[in-house]
């Protein structure tokens, strides 16, 4: 503005007797400063760019945010961490049911015969294998069951059977035998996305820590058929030469092991872990028996410390 310009802005702005309605006027249109609205054009600039700046400022921030959020959600079935980010590590922990009712406890404890005595026990393992028994009742889980096998593993987004039904005497119509005094305990190997088991499939090289019967049973059941070799195996045993012997026979139902096509999980609709039923025969009664089970494959780390790739429990029938 210029010296005169200004000059004429002081004289212009030495208080007018103006009526109210100029004033109101004014407000829309100023013509003595050019004010629109009270706000030169070029307050009005300043203003729109600013907010300009600041809008797109917090729509960035928001998006960052969004953008970070969203990326758990993109596919809700592949985990974000994987196998060795993921916090269980790359070997499955293994484990049994029924669990006893404190979670300190590793101990299944039952007196006699009665129903009352093992209730609590069959309850939980029915619980626990419900979701075996109405896979085909819910939606997305029966139609996706492959009929898997040894060579003829699912194709991708299939799932396999476990079909428990079968396995006599430890199935729930039985009791899972808990009745007669010979008890069957149920394994897991717990899930770890995309994990695939390194197998113990070549019978001239198993491991010499593996229990001699299993290794006869695994070079057993490979002559009769090759396929079977590929299988996350499982041994059951007393833990000191008394509980050896207080064990008895045990069987496993329906193998002794996590049969290879189940591998690897990638959370496929309707996937259930594979099982293993162990059937304690013939346990010694009225003593602690304490049971170590193990899961065998390469790439299943073997510590009883941490308890990887291992199992504790102690069974005490009276
Ligand atoms: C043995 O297992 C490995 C995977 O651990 C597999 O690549 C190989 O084909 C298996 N061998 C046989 C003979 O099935
Ligand atoms: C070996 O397998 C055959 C057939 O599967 C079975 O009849 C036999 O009892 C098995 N022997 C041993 C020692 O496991």
């Amino acid at each position: 503005m210029s010296r005169k310009g200004l000059q004429e802005f002081e004289i212009d702005t030495k208080p007018s007797k103006k009526t109210s309605k100029q004033k109101f006027n004014d407000f829309f249109y100023n013509e003595d400063t050019g004010a629109i609205l009270g706000r030169t054009p070029q307050s009005w600039a300043k203003i729109l760019v600013f907010y300009t700046i600041f809008y797109a400022a917090l729509i960035a921030l928001f998006s960052i945010c969004m953008v970070t959020f969203m990326q758990q959600f993109i596919n809700p079935r592949v985990p974000r961490l994987q196998q060795d980010y993921g916090l269980i590590g790359t070997s499955p922990g293994l484990g049994f049911r029924p669990l006893p009712e404190d979670v300190r406890s590793t101990l299944i404890y039952y007196k006699g015969t009665g129903y009352d005595s093992y209730k609590y026990w069959e309850n939980q393992l029915i619980d626990f294998l419900s979701v075996y028994k109405k896979k085909g009742q819910t939606a997305g889980a029966g139609q996706n069951i492959f009929n898997c096998d040894f060579r003829n593993p699912p194709p991708h987004g299939k799932v396999c059977d476990v079909d428990i039904r079968g396995w006599e005497p430890c199935i729930d119509e039985n009791h899972f035998s808990f009745h007669k005094s010979s008890p069957c305990i149920f394994l897991k190997l717990n899930k770890i996305y995309g994990w695939r088991p390194e197998f113990y499939n070549d019978t001239a090289n198993l491991p010499e820590a593996m229990p001699v019967d299993l290794q006869t049973h695994i070079r057993n059941i490979t002559a009769f058929n090759r396929d079977y070799a590929n299988m996350v195996w499982v041994s059951c045993h007393g833990e000191t030469p008394a509980d050896k012997e207080n064990i008895g026979p045990v069987r496993y139902l329906p193998y002794p092991g996590f049969p290879g096509y189940f591998y690897p999980y990638e959370n496929a609709e309707g996937y259930l872990s594979p099982l293993v039923a162990v059937h304690l025969e013939r346990p010694r009664t009225g003593i602690v028996i304490n049971i170590e089970c193990r899961a065998w494959a390469r790439n299943i780390k073997y510590d009883r410390r941490e308890r990887l790739g291992v199992v504790h429990f102690e069974l005490m029938i009276e």
